[in-house]
């Protein structure tokens, strides 16, 4: 299945190689090779190496960066006016320890507010914390400093912006990074890469395409999906040596339904937290935001592509979700003797489960019309019937309490339920999907359905939010404040 553009036509190559053009004249993704049509299509080079972001890797206890957010970087081997953090997208990757501290100035040369947010840091949402509520006006700069706990599980988390109702276009439009907390077990890996996961949809002048209020309703799903900012880059491999990939789902609204023709993926981490040992994996799925860190050990040299099923996140009002696939992300391409691969440790440093709760409360997430449907209408969404309002408090939770919290989905579309600061355990969900057993800050609540979450309230106290991933929801106002005191 091949998903027709919404707004554009389907130009179908041979052999069943299908392409759906972005614009009357603009980008391609295929499934496919890269296939021109008239002199119009650019998808980047084929066979490039996937590219390392730059690393900016903290020393004697600190990190000082400065981030620049603005437009005017290359994506897809091409230079557009998409967005970016120090002229790149993704930006930089920040790399700390346990105990650090990390200073970030971020500057703001957009055209409109932003603000930085470090998704899965367990900080301080105070202040110059991971404050959600900080707003960077266009030339304006803050100056954050992100006291990383000392006992901080090491993995793999992200950052980007997360200014009310602009965070789905500045991710859309390229601003996100990945943050590494450093430390654990030495893996038996050749290499460690970061592979953060965006989407795009590219005008042929190499804008970012404007999105409309449908799209904004199901949640936007770029033409052009890309890993490091490129399209289907190459990663190089010699059998029987092991790879550590750290895969962000960076997009604004898809869901990542992943597999790596001819191996089973090797998951070891899961929102930046260790599995209590490796998991075999045929197919890993992602929710906006959400991040695993695989273990990828090819025996044999080849060709393997990472590819994209299509995932259906319901069906909103008018259309579906489902995107389209399979989609080729990436190749892994494999060179040398066959050779065994190297045996991962058995058991990993996962946290202990969080104790049993001592409270509870439920909270509904909520989607529906403002408006005449066909005149305009505004998408309405809602967390237990009211739009985020960042100076109510509505969860008011007393500090030290472990507490269970059943989110409730009321609608026709999945939506992925994020908590700042506090990570939780999953305990159950309606469609009874096996659980992670550790903490983790992302999970899908499905259509009509339920997730329990189990929440530690023991480390910061403070005023944060969760929200829902698909951020153009969050924008429209599916997000609530939780204050810990
Ligand atoms: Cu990744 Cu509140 O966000
Ligand atoms: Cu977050
Ligand atoms: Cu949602």
């Amino acid at each position: 299945m091949t998903r027709i553009s919404r707004r554009r036509a389907l130009a179908l190559g041979g052999a069943g190689v299908a392409a759906t053009i972005a614009g009357a004249a603009g980008w391609v993704a295929t499934d496919g090779p890269i296939t021109p049509v008239g002199d119009r299509v650019q998808g980047g080079s084929p066979d490039e190496e996937l590219a390392r972001p730059a690393e900016l890797v903290g020393r004697d206890g600190r990190l000082d960066v400065e981030l620049v957010a603005a437009a005017g970087v290359r994506i897809a081997g091409r230079d557009t006016r998409a967005l970016g953090f120090n002229g790149s997208s993704p930006g930089p990757t920040l790399r700390v320890r346990p105990g650090d501290e990390l200073a970030v100035r971020m500057t703001n040369h957009l055209d409109q507010p932003t603000n930085l947010h470090t998704h899965g840091l367990r900080v301080s949402p105070q202040g110059d914390g991971d404050n959600a509520f900080v707003r960077i006006e266009p030339g304006a700069s803050f100056d954050y400093r992100y006291r990383v706990p000392p006992d901080h599980p090491p993995g793999t988390q992200w950052y980007h912006p997360h200014h009310h109702r602009t965070v789905a276009d500045q991710l859309f439009g390229g601003l996100a990074g990945a943050l590494l907390v450093d430390g654990g077990p030495a893996l038996p890996v050749a290499d460690d890469r970061v592979l953060l996961v965006t989407d795009i949809t590219l005008e042929p002048d190499g804008s970012v395409a404007a999105v409309g209020p449908m799209d904004r309703m199901r949640g936007r799903e770029g033409d052009l999906v890309l890993v490091n900012g490129q399209h289907r880059p190459v990663v190089p491999a010699t059998s029987g040596e092991a790879q550590r990939w750290r895969i962000v789902n960076a997009c604004t609204s898809r869901v990542l339904a992943l597999r790596l023709e001819g191996h089973t993926l090797a998951q070891i981490a899961q929102d930046g937290t260790f599995l209590p040992g490796p998991v075999a994996e045929g197919r890993a799925v992602l929710a906006p935001g959400n991040r695993i860190d695989v273990v990828v050990s090819p025996v044999v040299a080849g060709r393997f592509a990472l590819i994209l099923d299509p995932f259906d996140r319901g069906n909103a009002m008018m259309g579906g979700t489902r995107s389209g696939g399979p989609i080729t992300l990436a190749t892994l391409v494999v060179d040398g003797q066959a050779a065994p691969a190297p045996a991962l440790p058995v058991t990993l440093p996962a946290e202990s489960a969080v104790a049993p709760a001592t409270a509870r409360r439920s909270t509904t997430f909520r989607m529906g019309m403002g408006g005449p449907m066909m005149g305009g209408g505004q998408a309405v969404m809602t967390i237990d019937g009211r739009p985020f309002d960042p100076d109510r408090d509505d969860q008011i939770v007393a500090a030290g309490t472990v507490e269970e919290w059943t989110v409730l989905n009321s609608g026709p579309l999945a939506h992925p339920f994020h908590l700042h600061v506090w990570p939780f355990t999953v305990v159950a969900a309606s469609d009874g999907r096996p659980t992670a057993g550790v903490p983790q800050d992302v999970v899908l609540v499905p259509a009509g359905g339920w997730v329990k979450v189990r929440i530690a309230f023991t480390t910061h106290t403070g005023r944060s939010v969760y929200h829902c991933h698909i951020l153009d929801h969050e924008d429209a106002g599916m997000m609530a404040t939780v204050v810990v005191r």
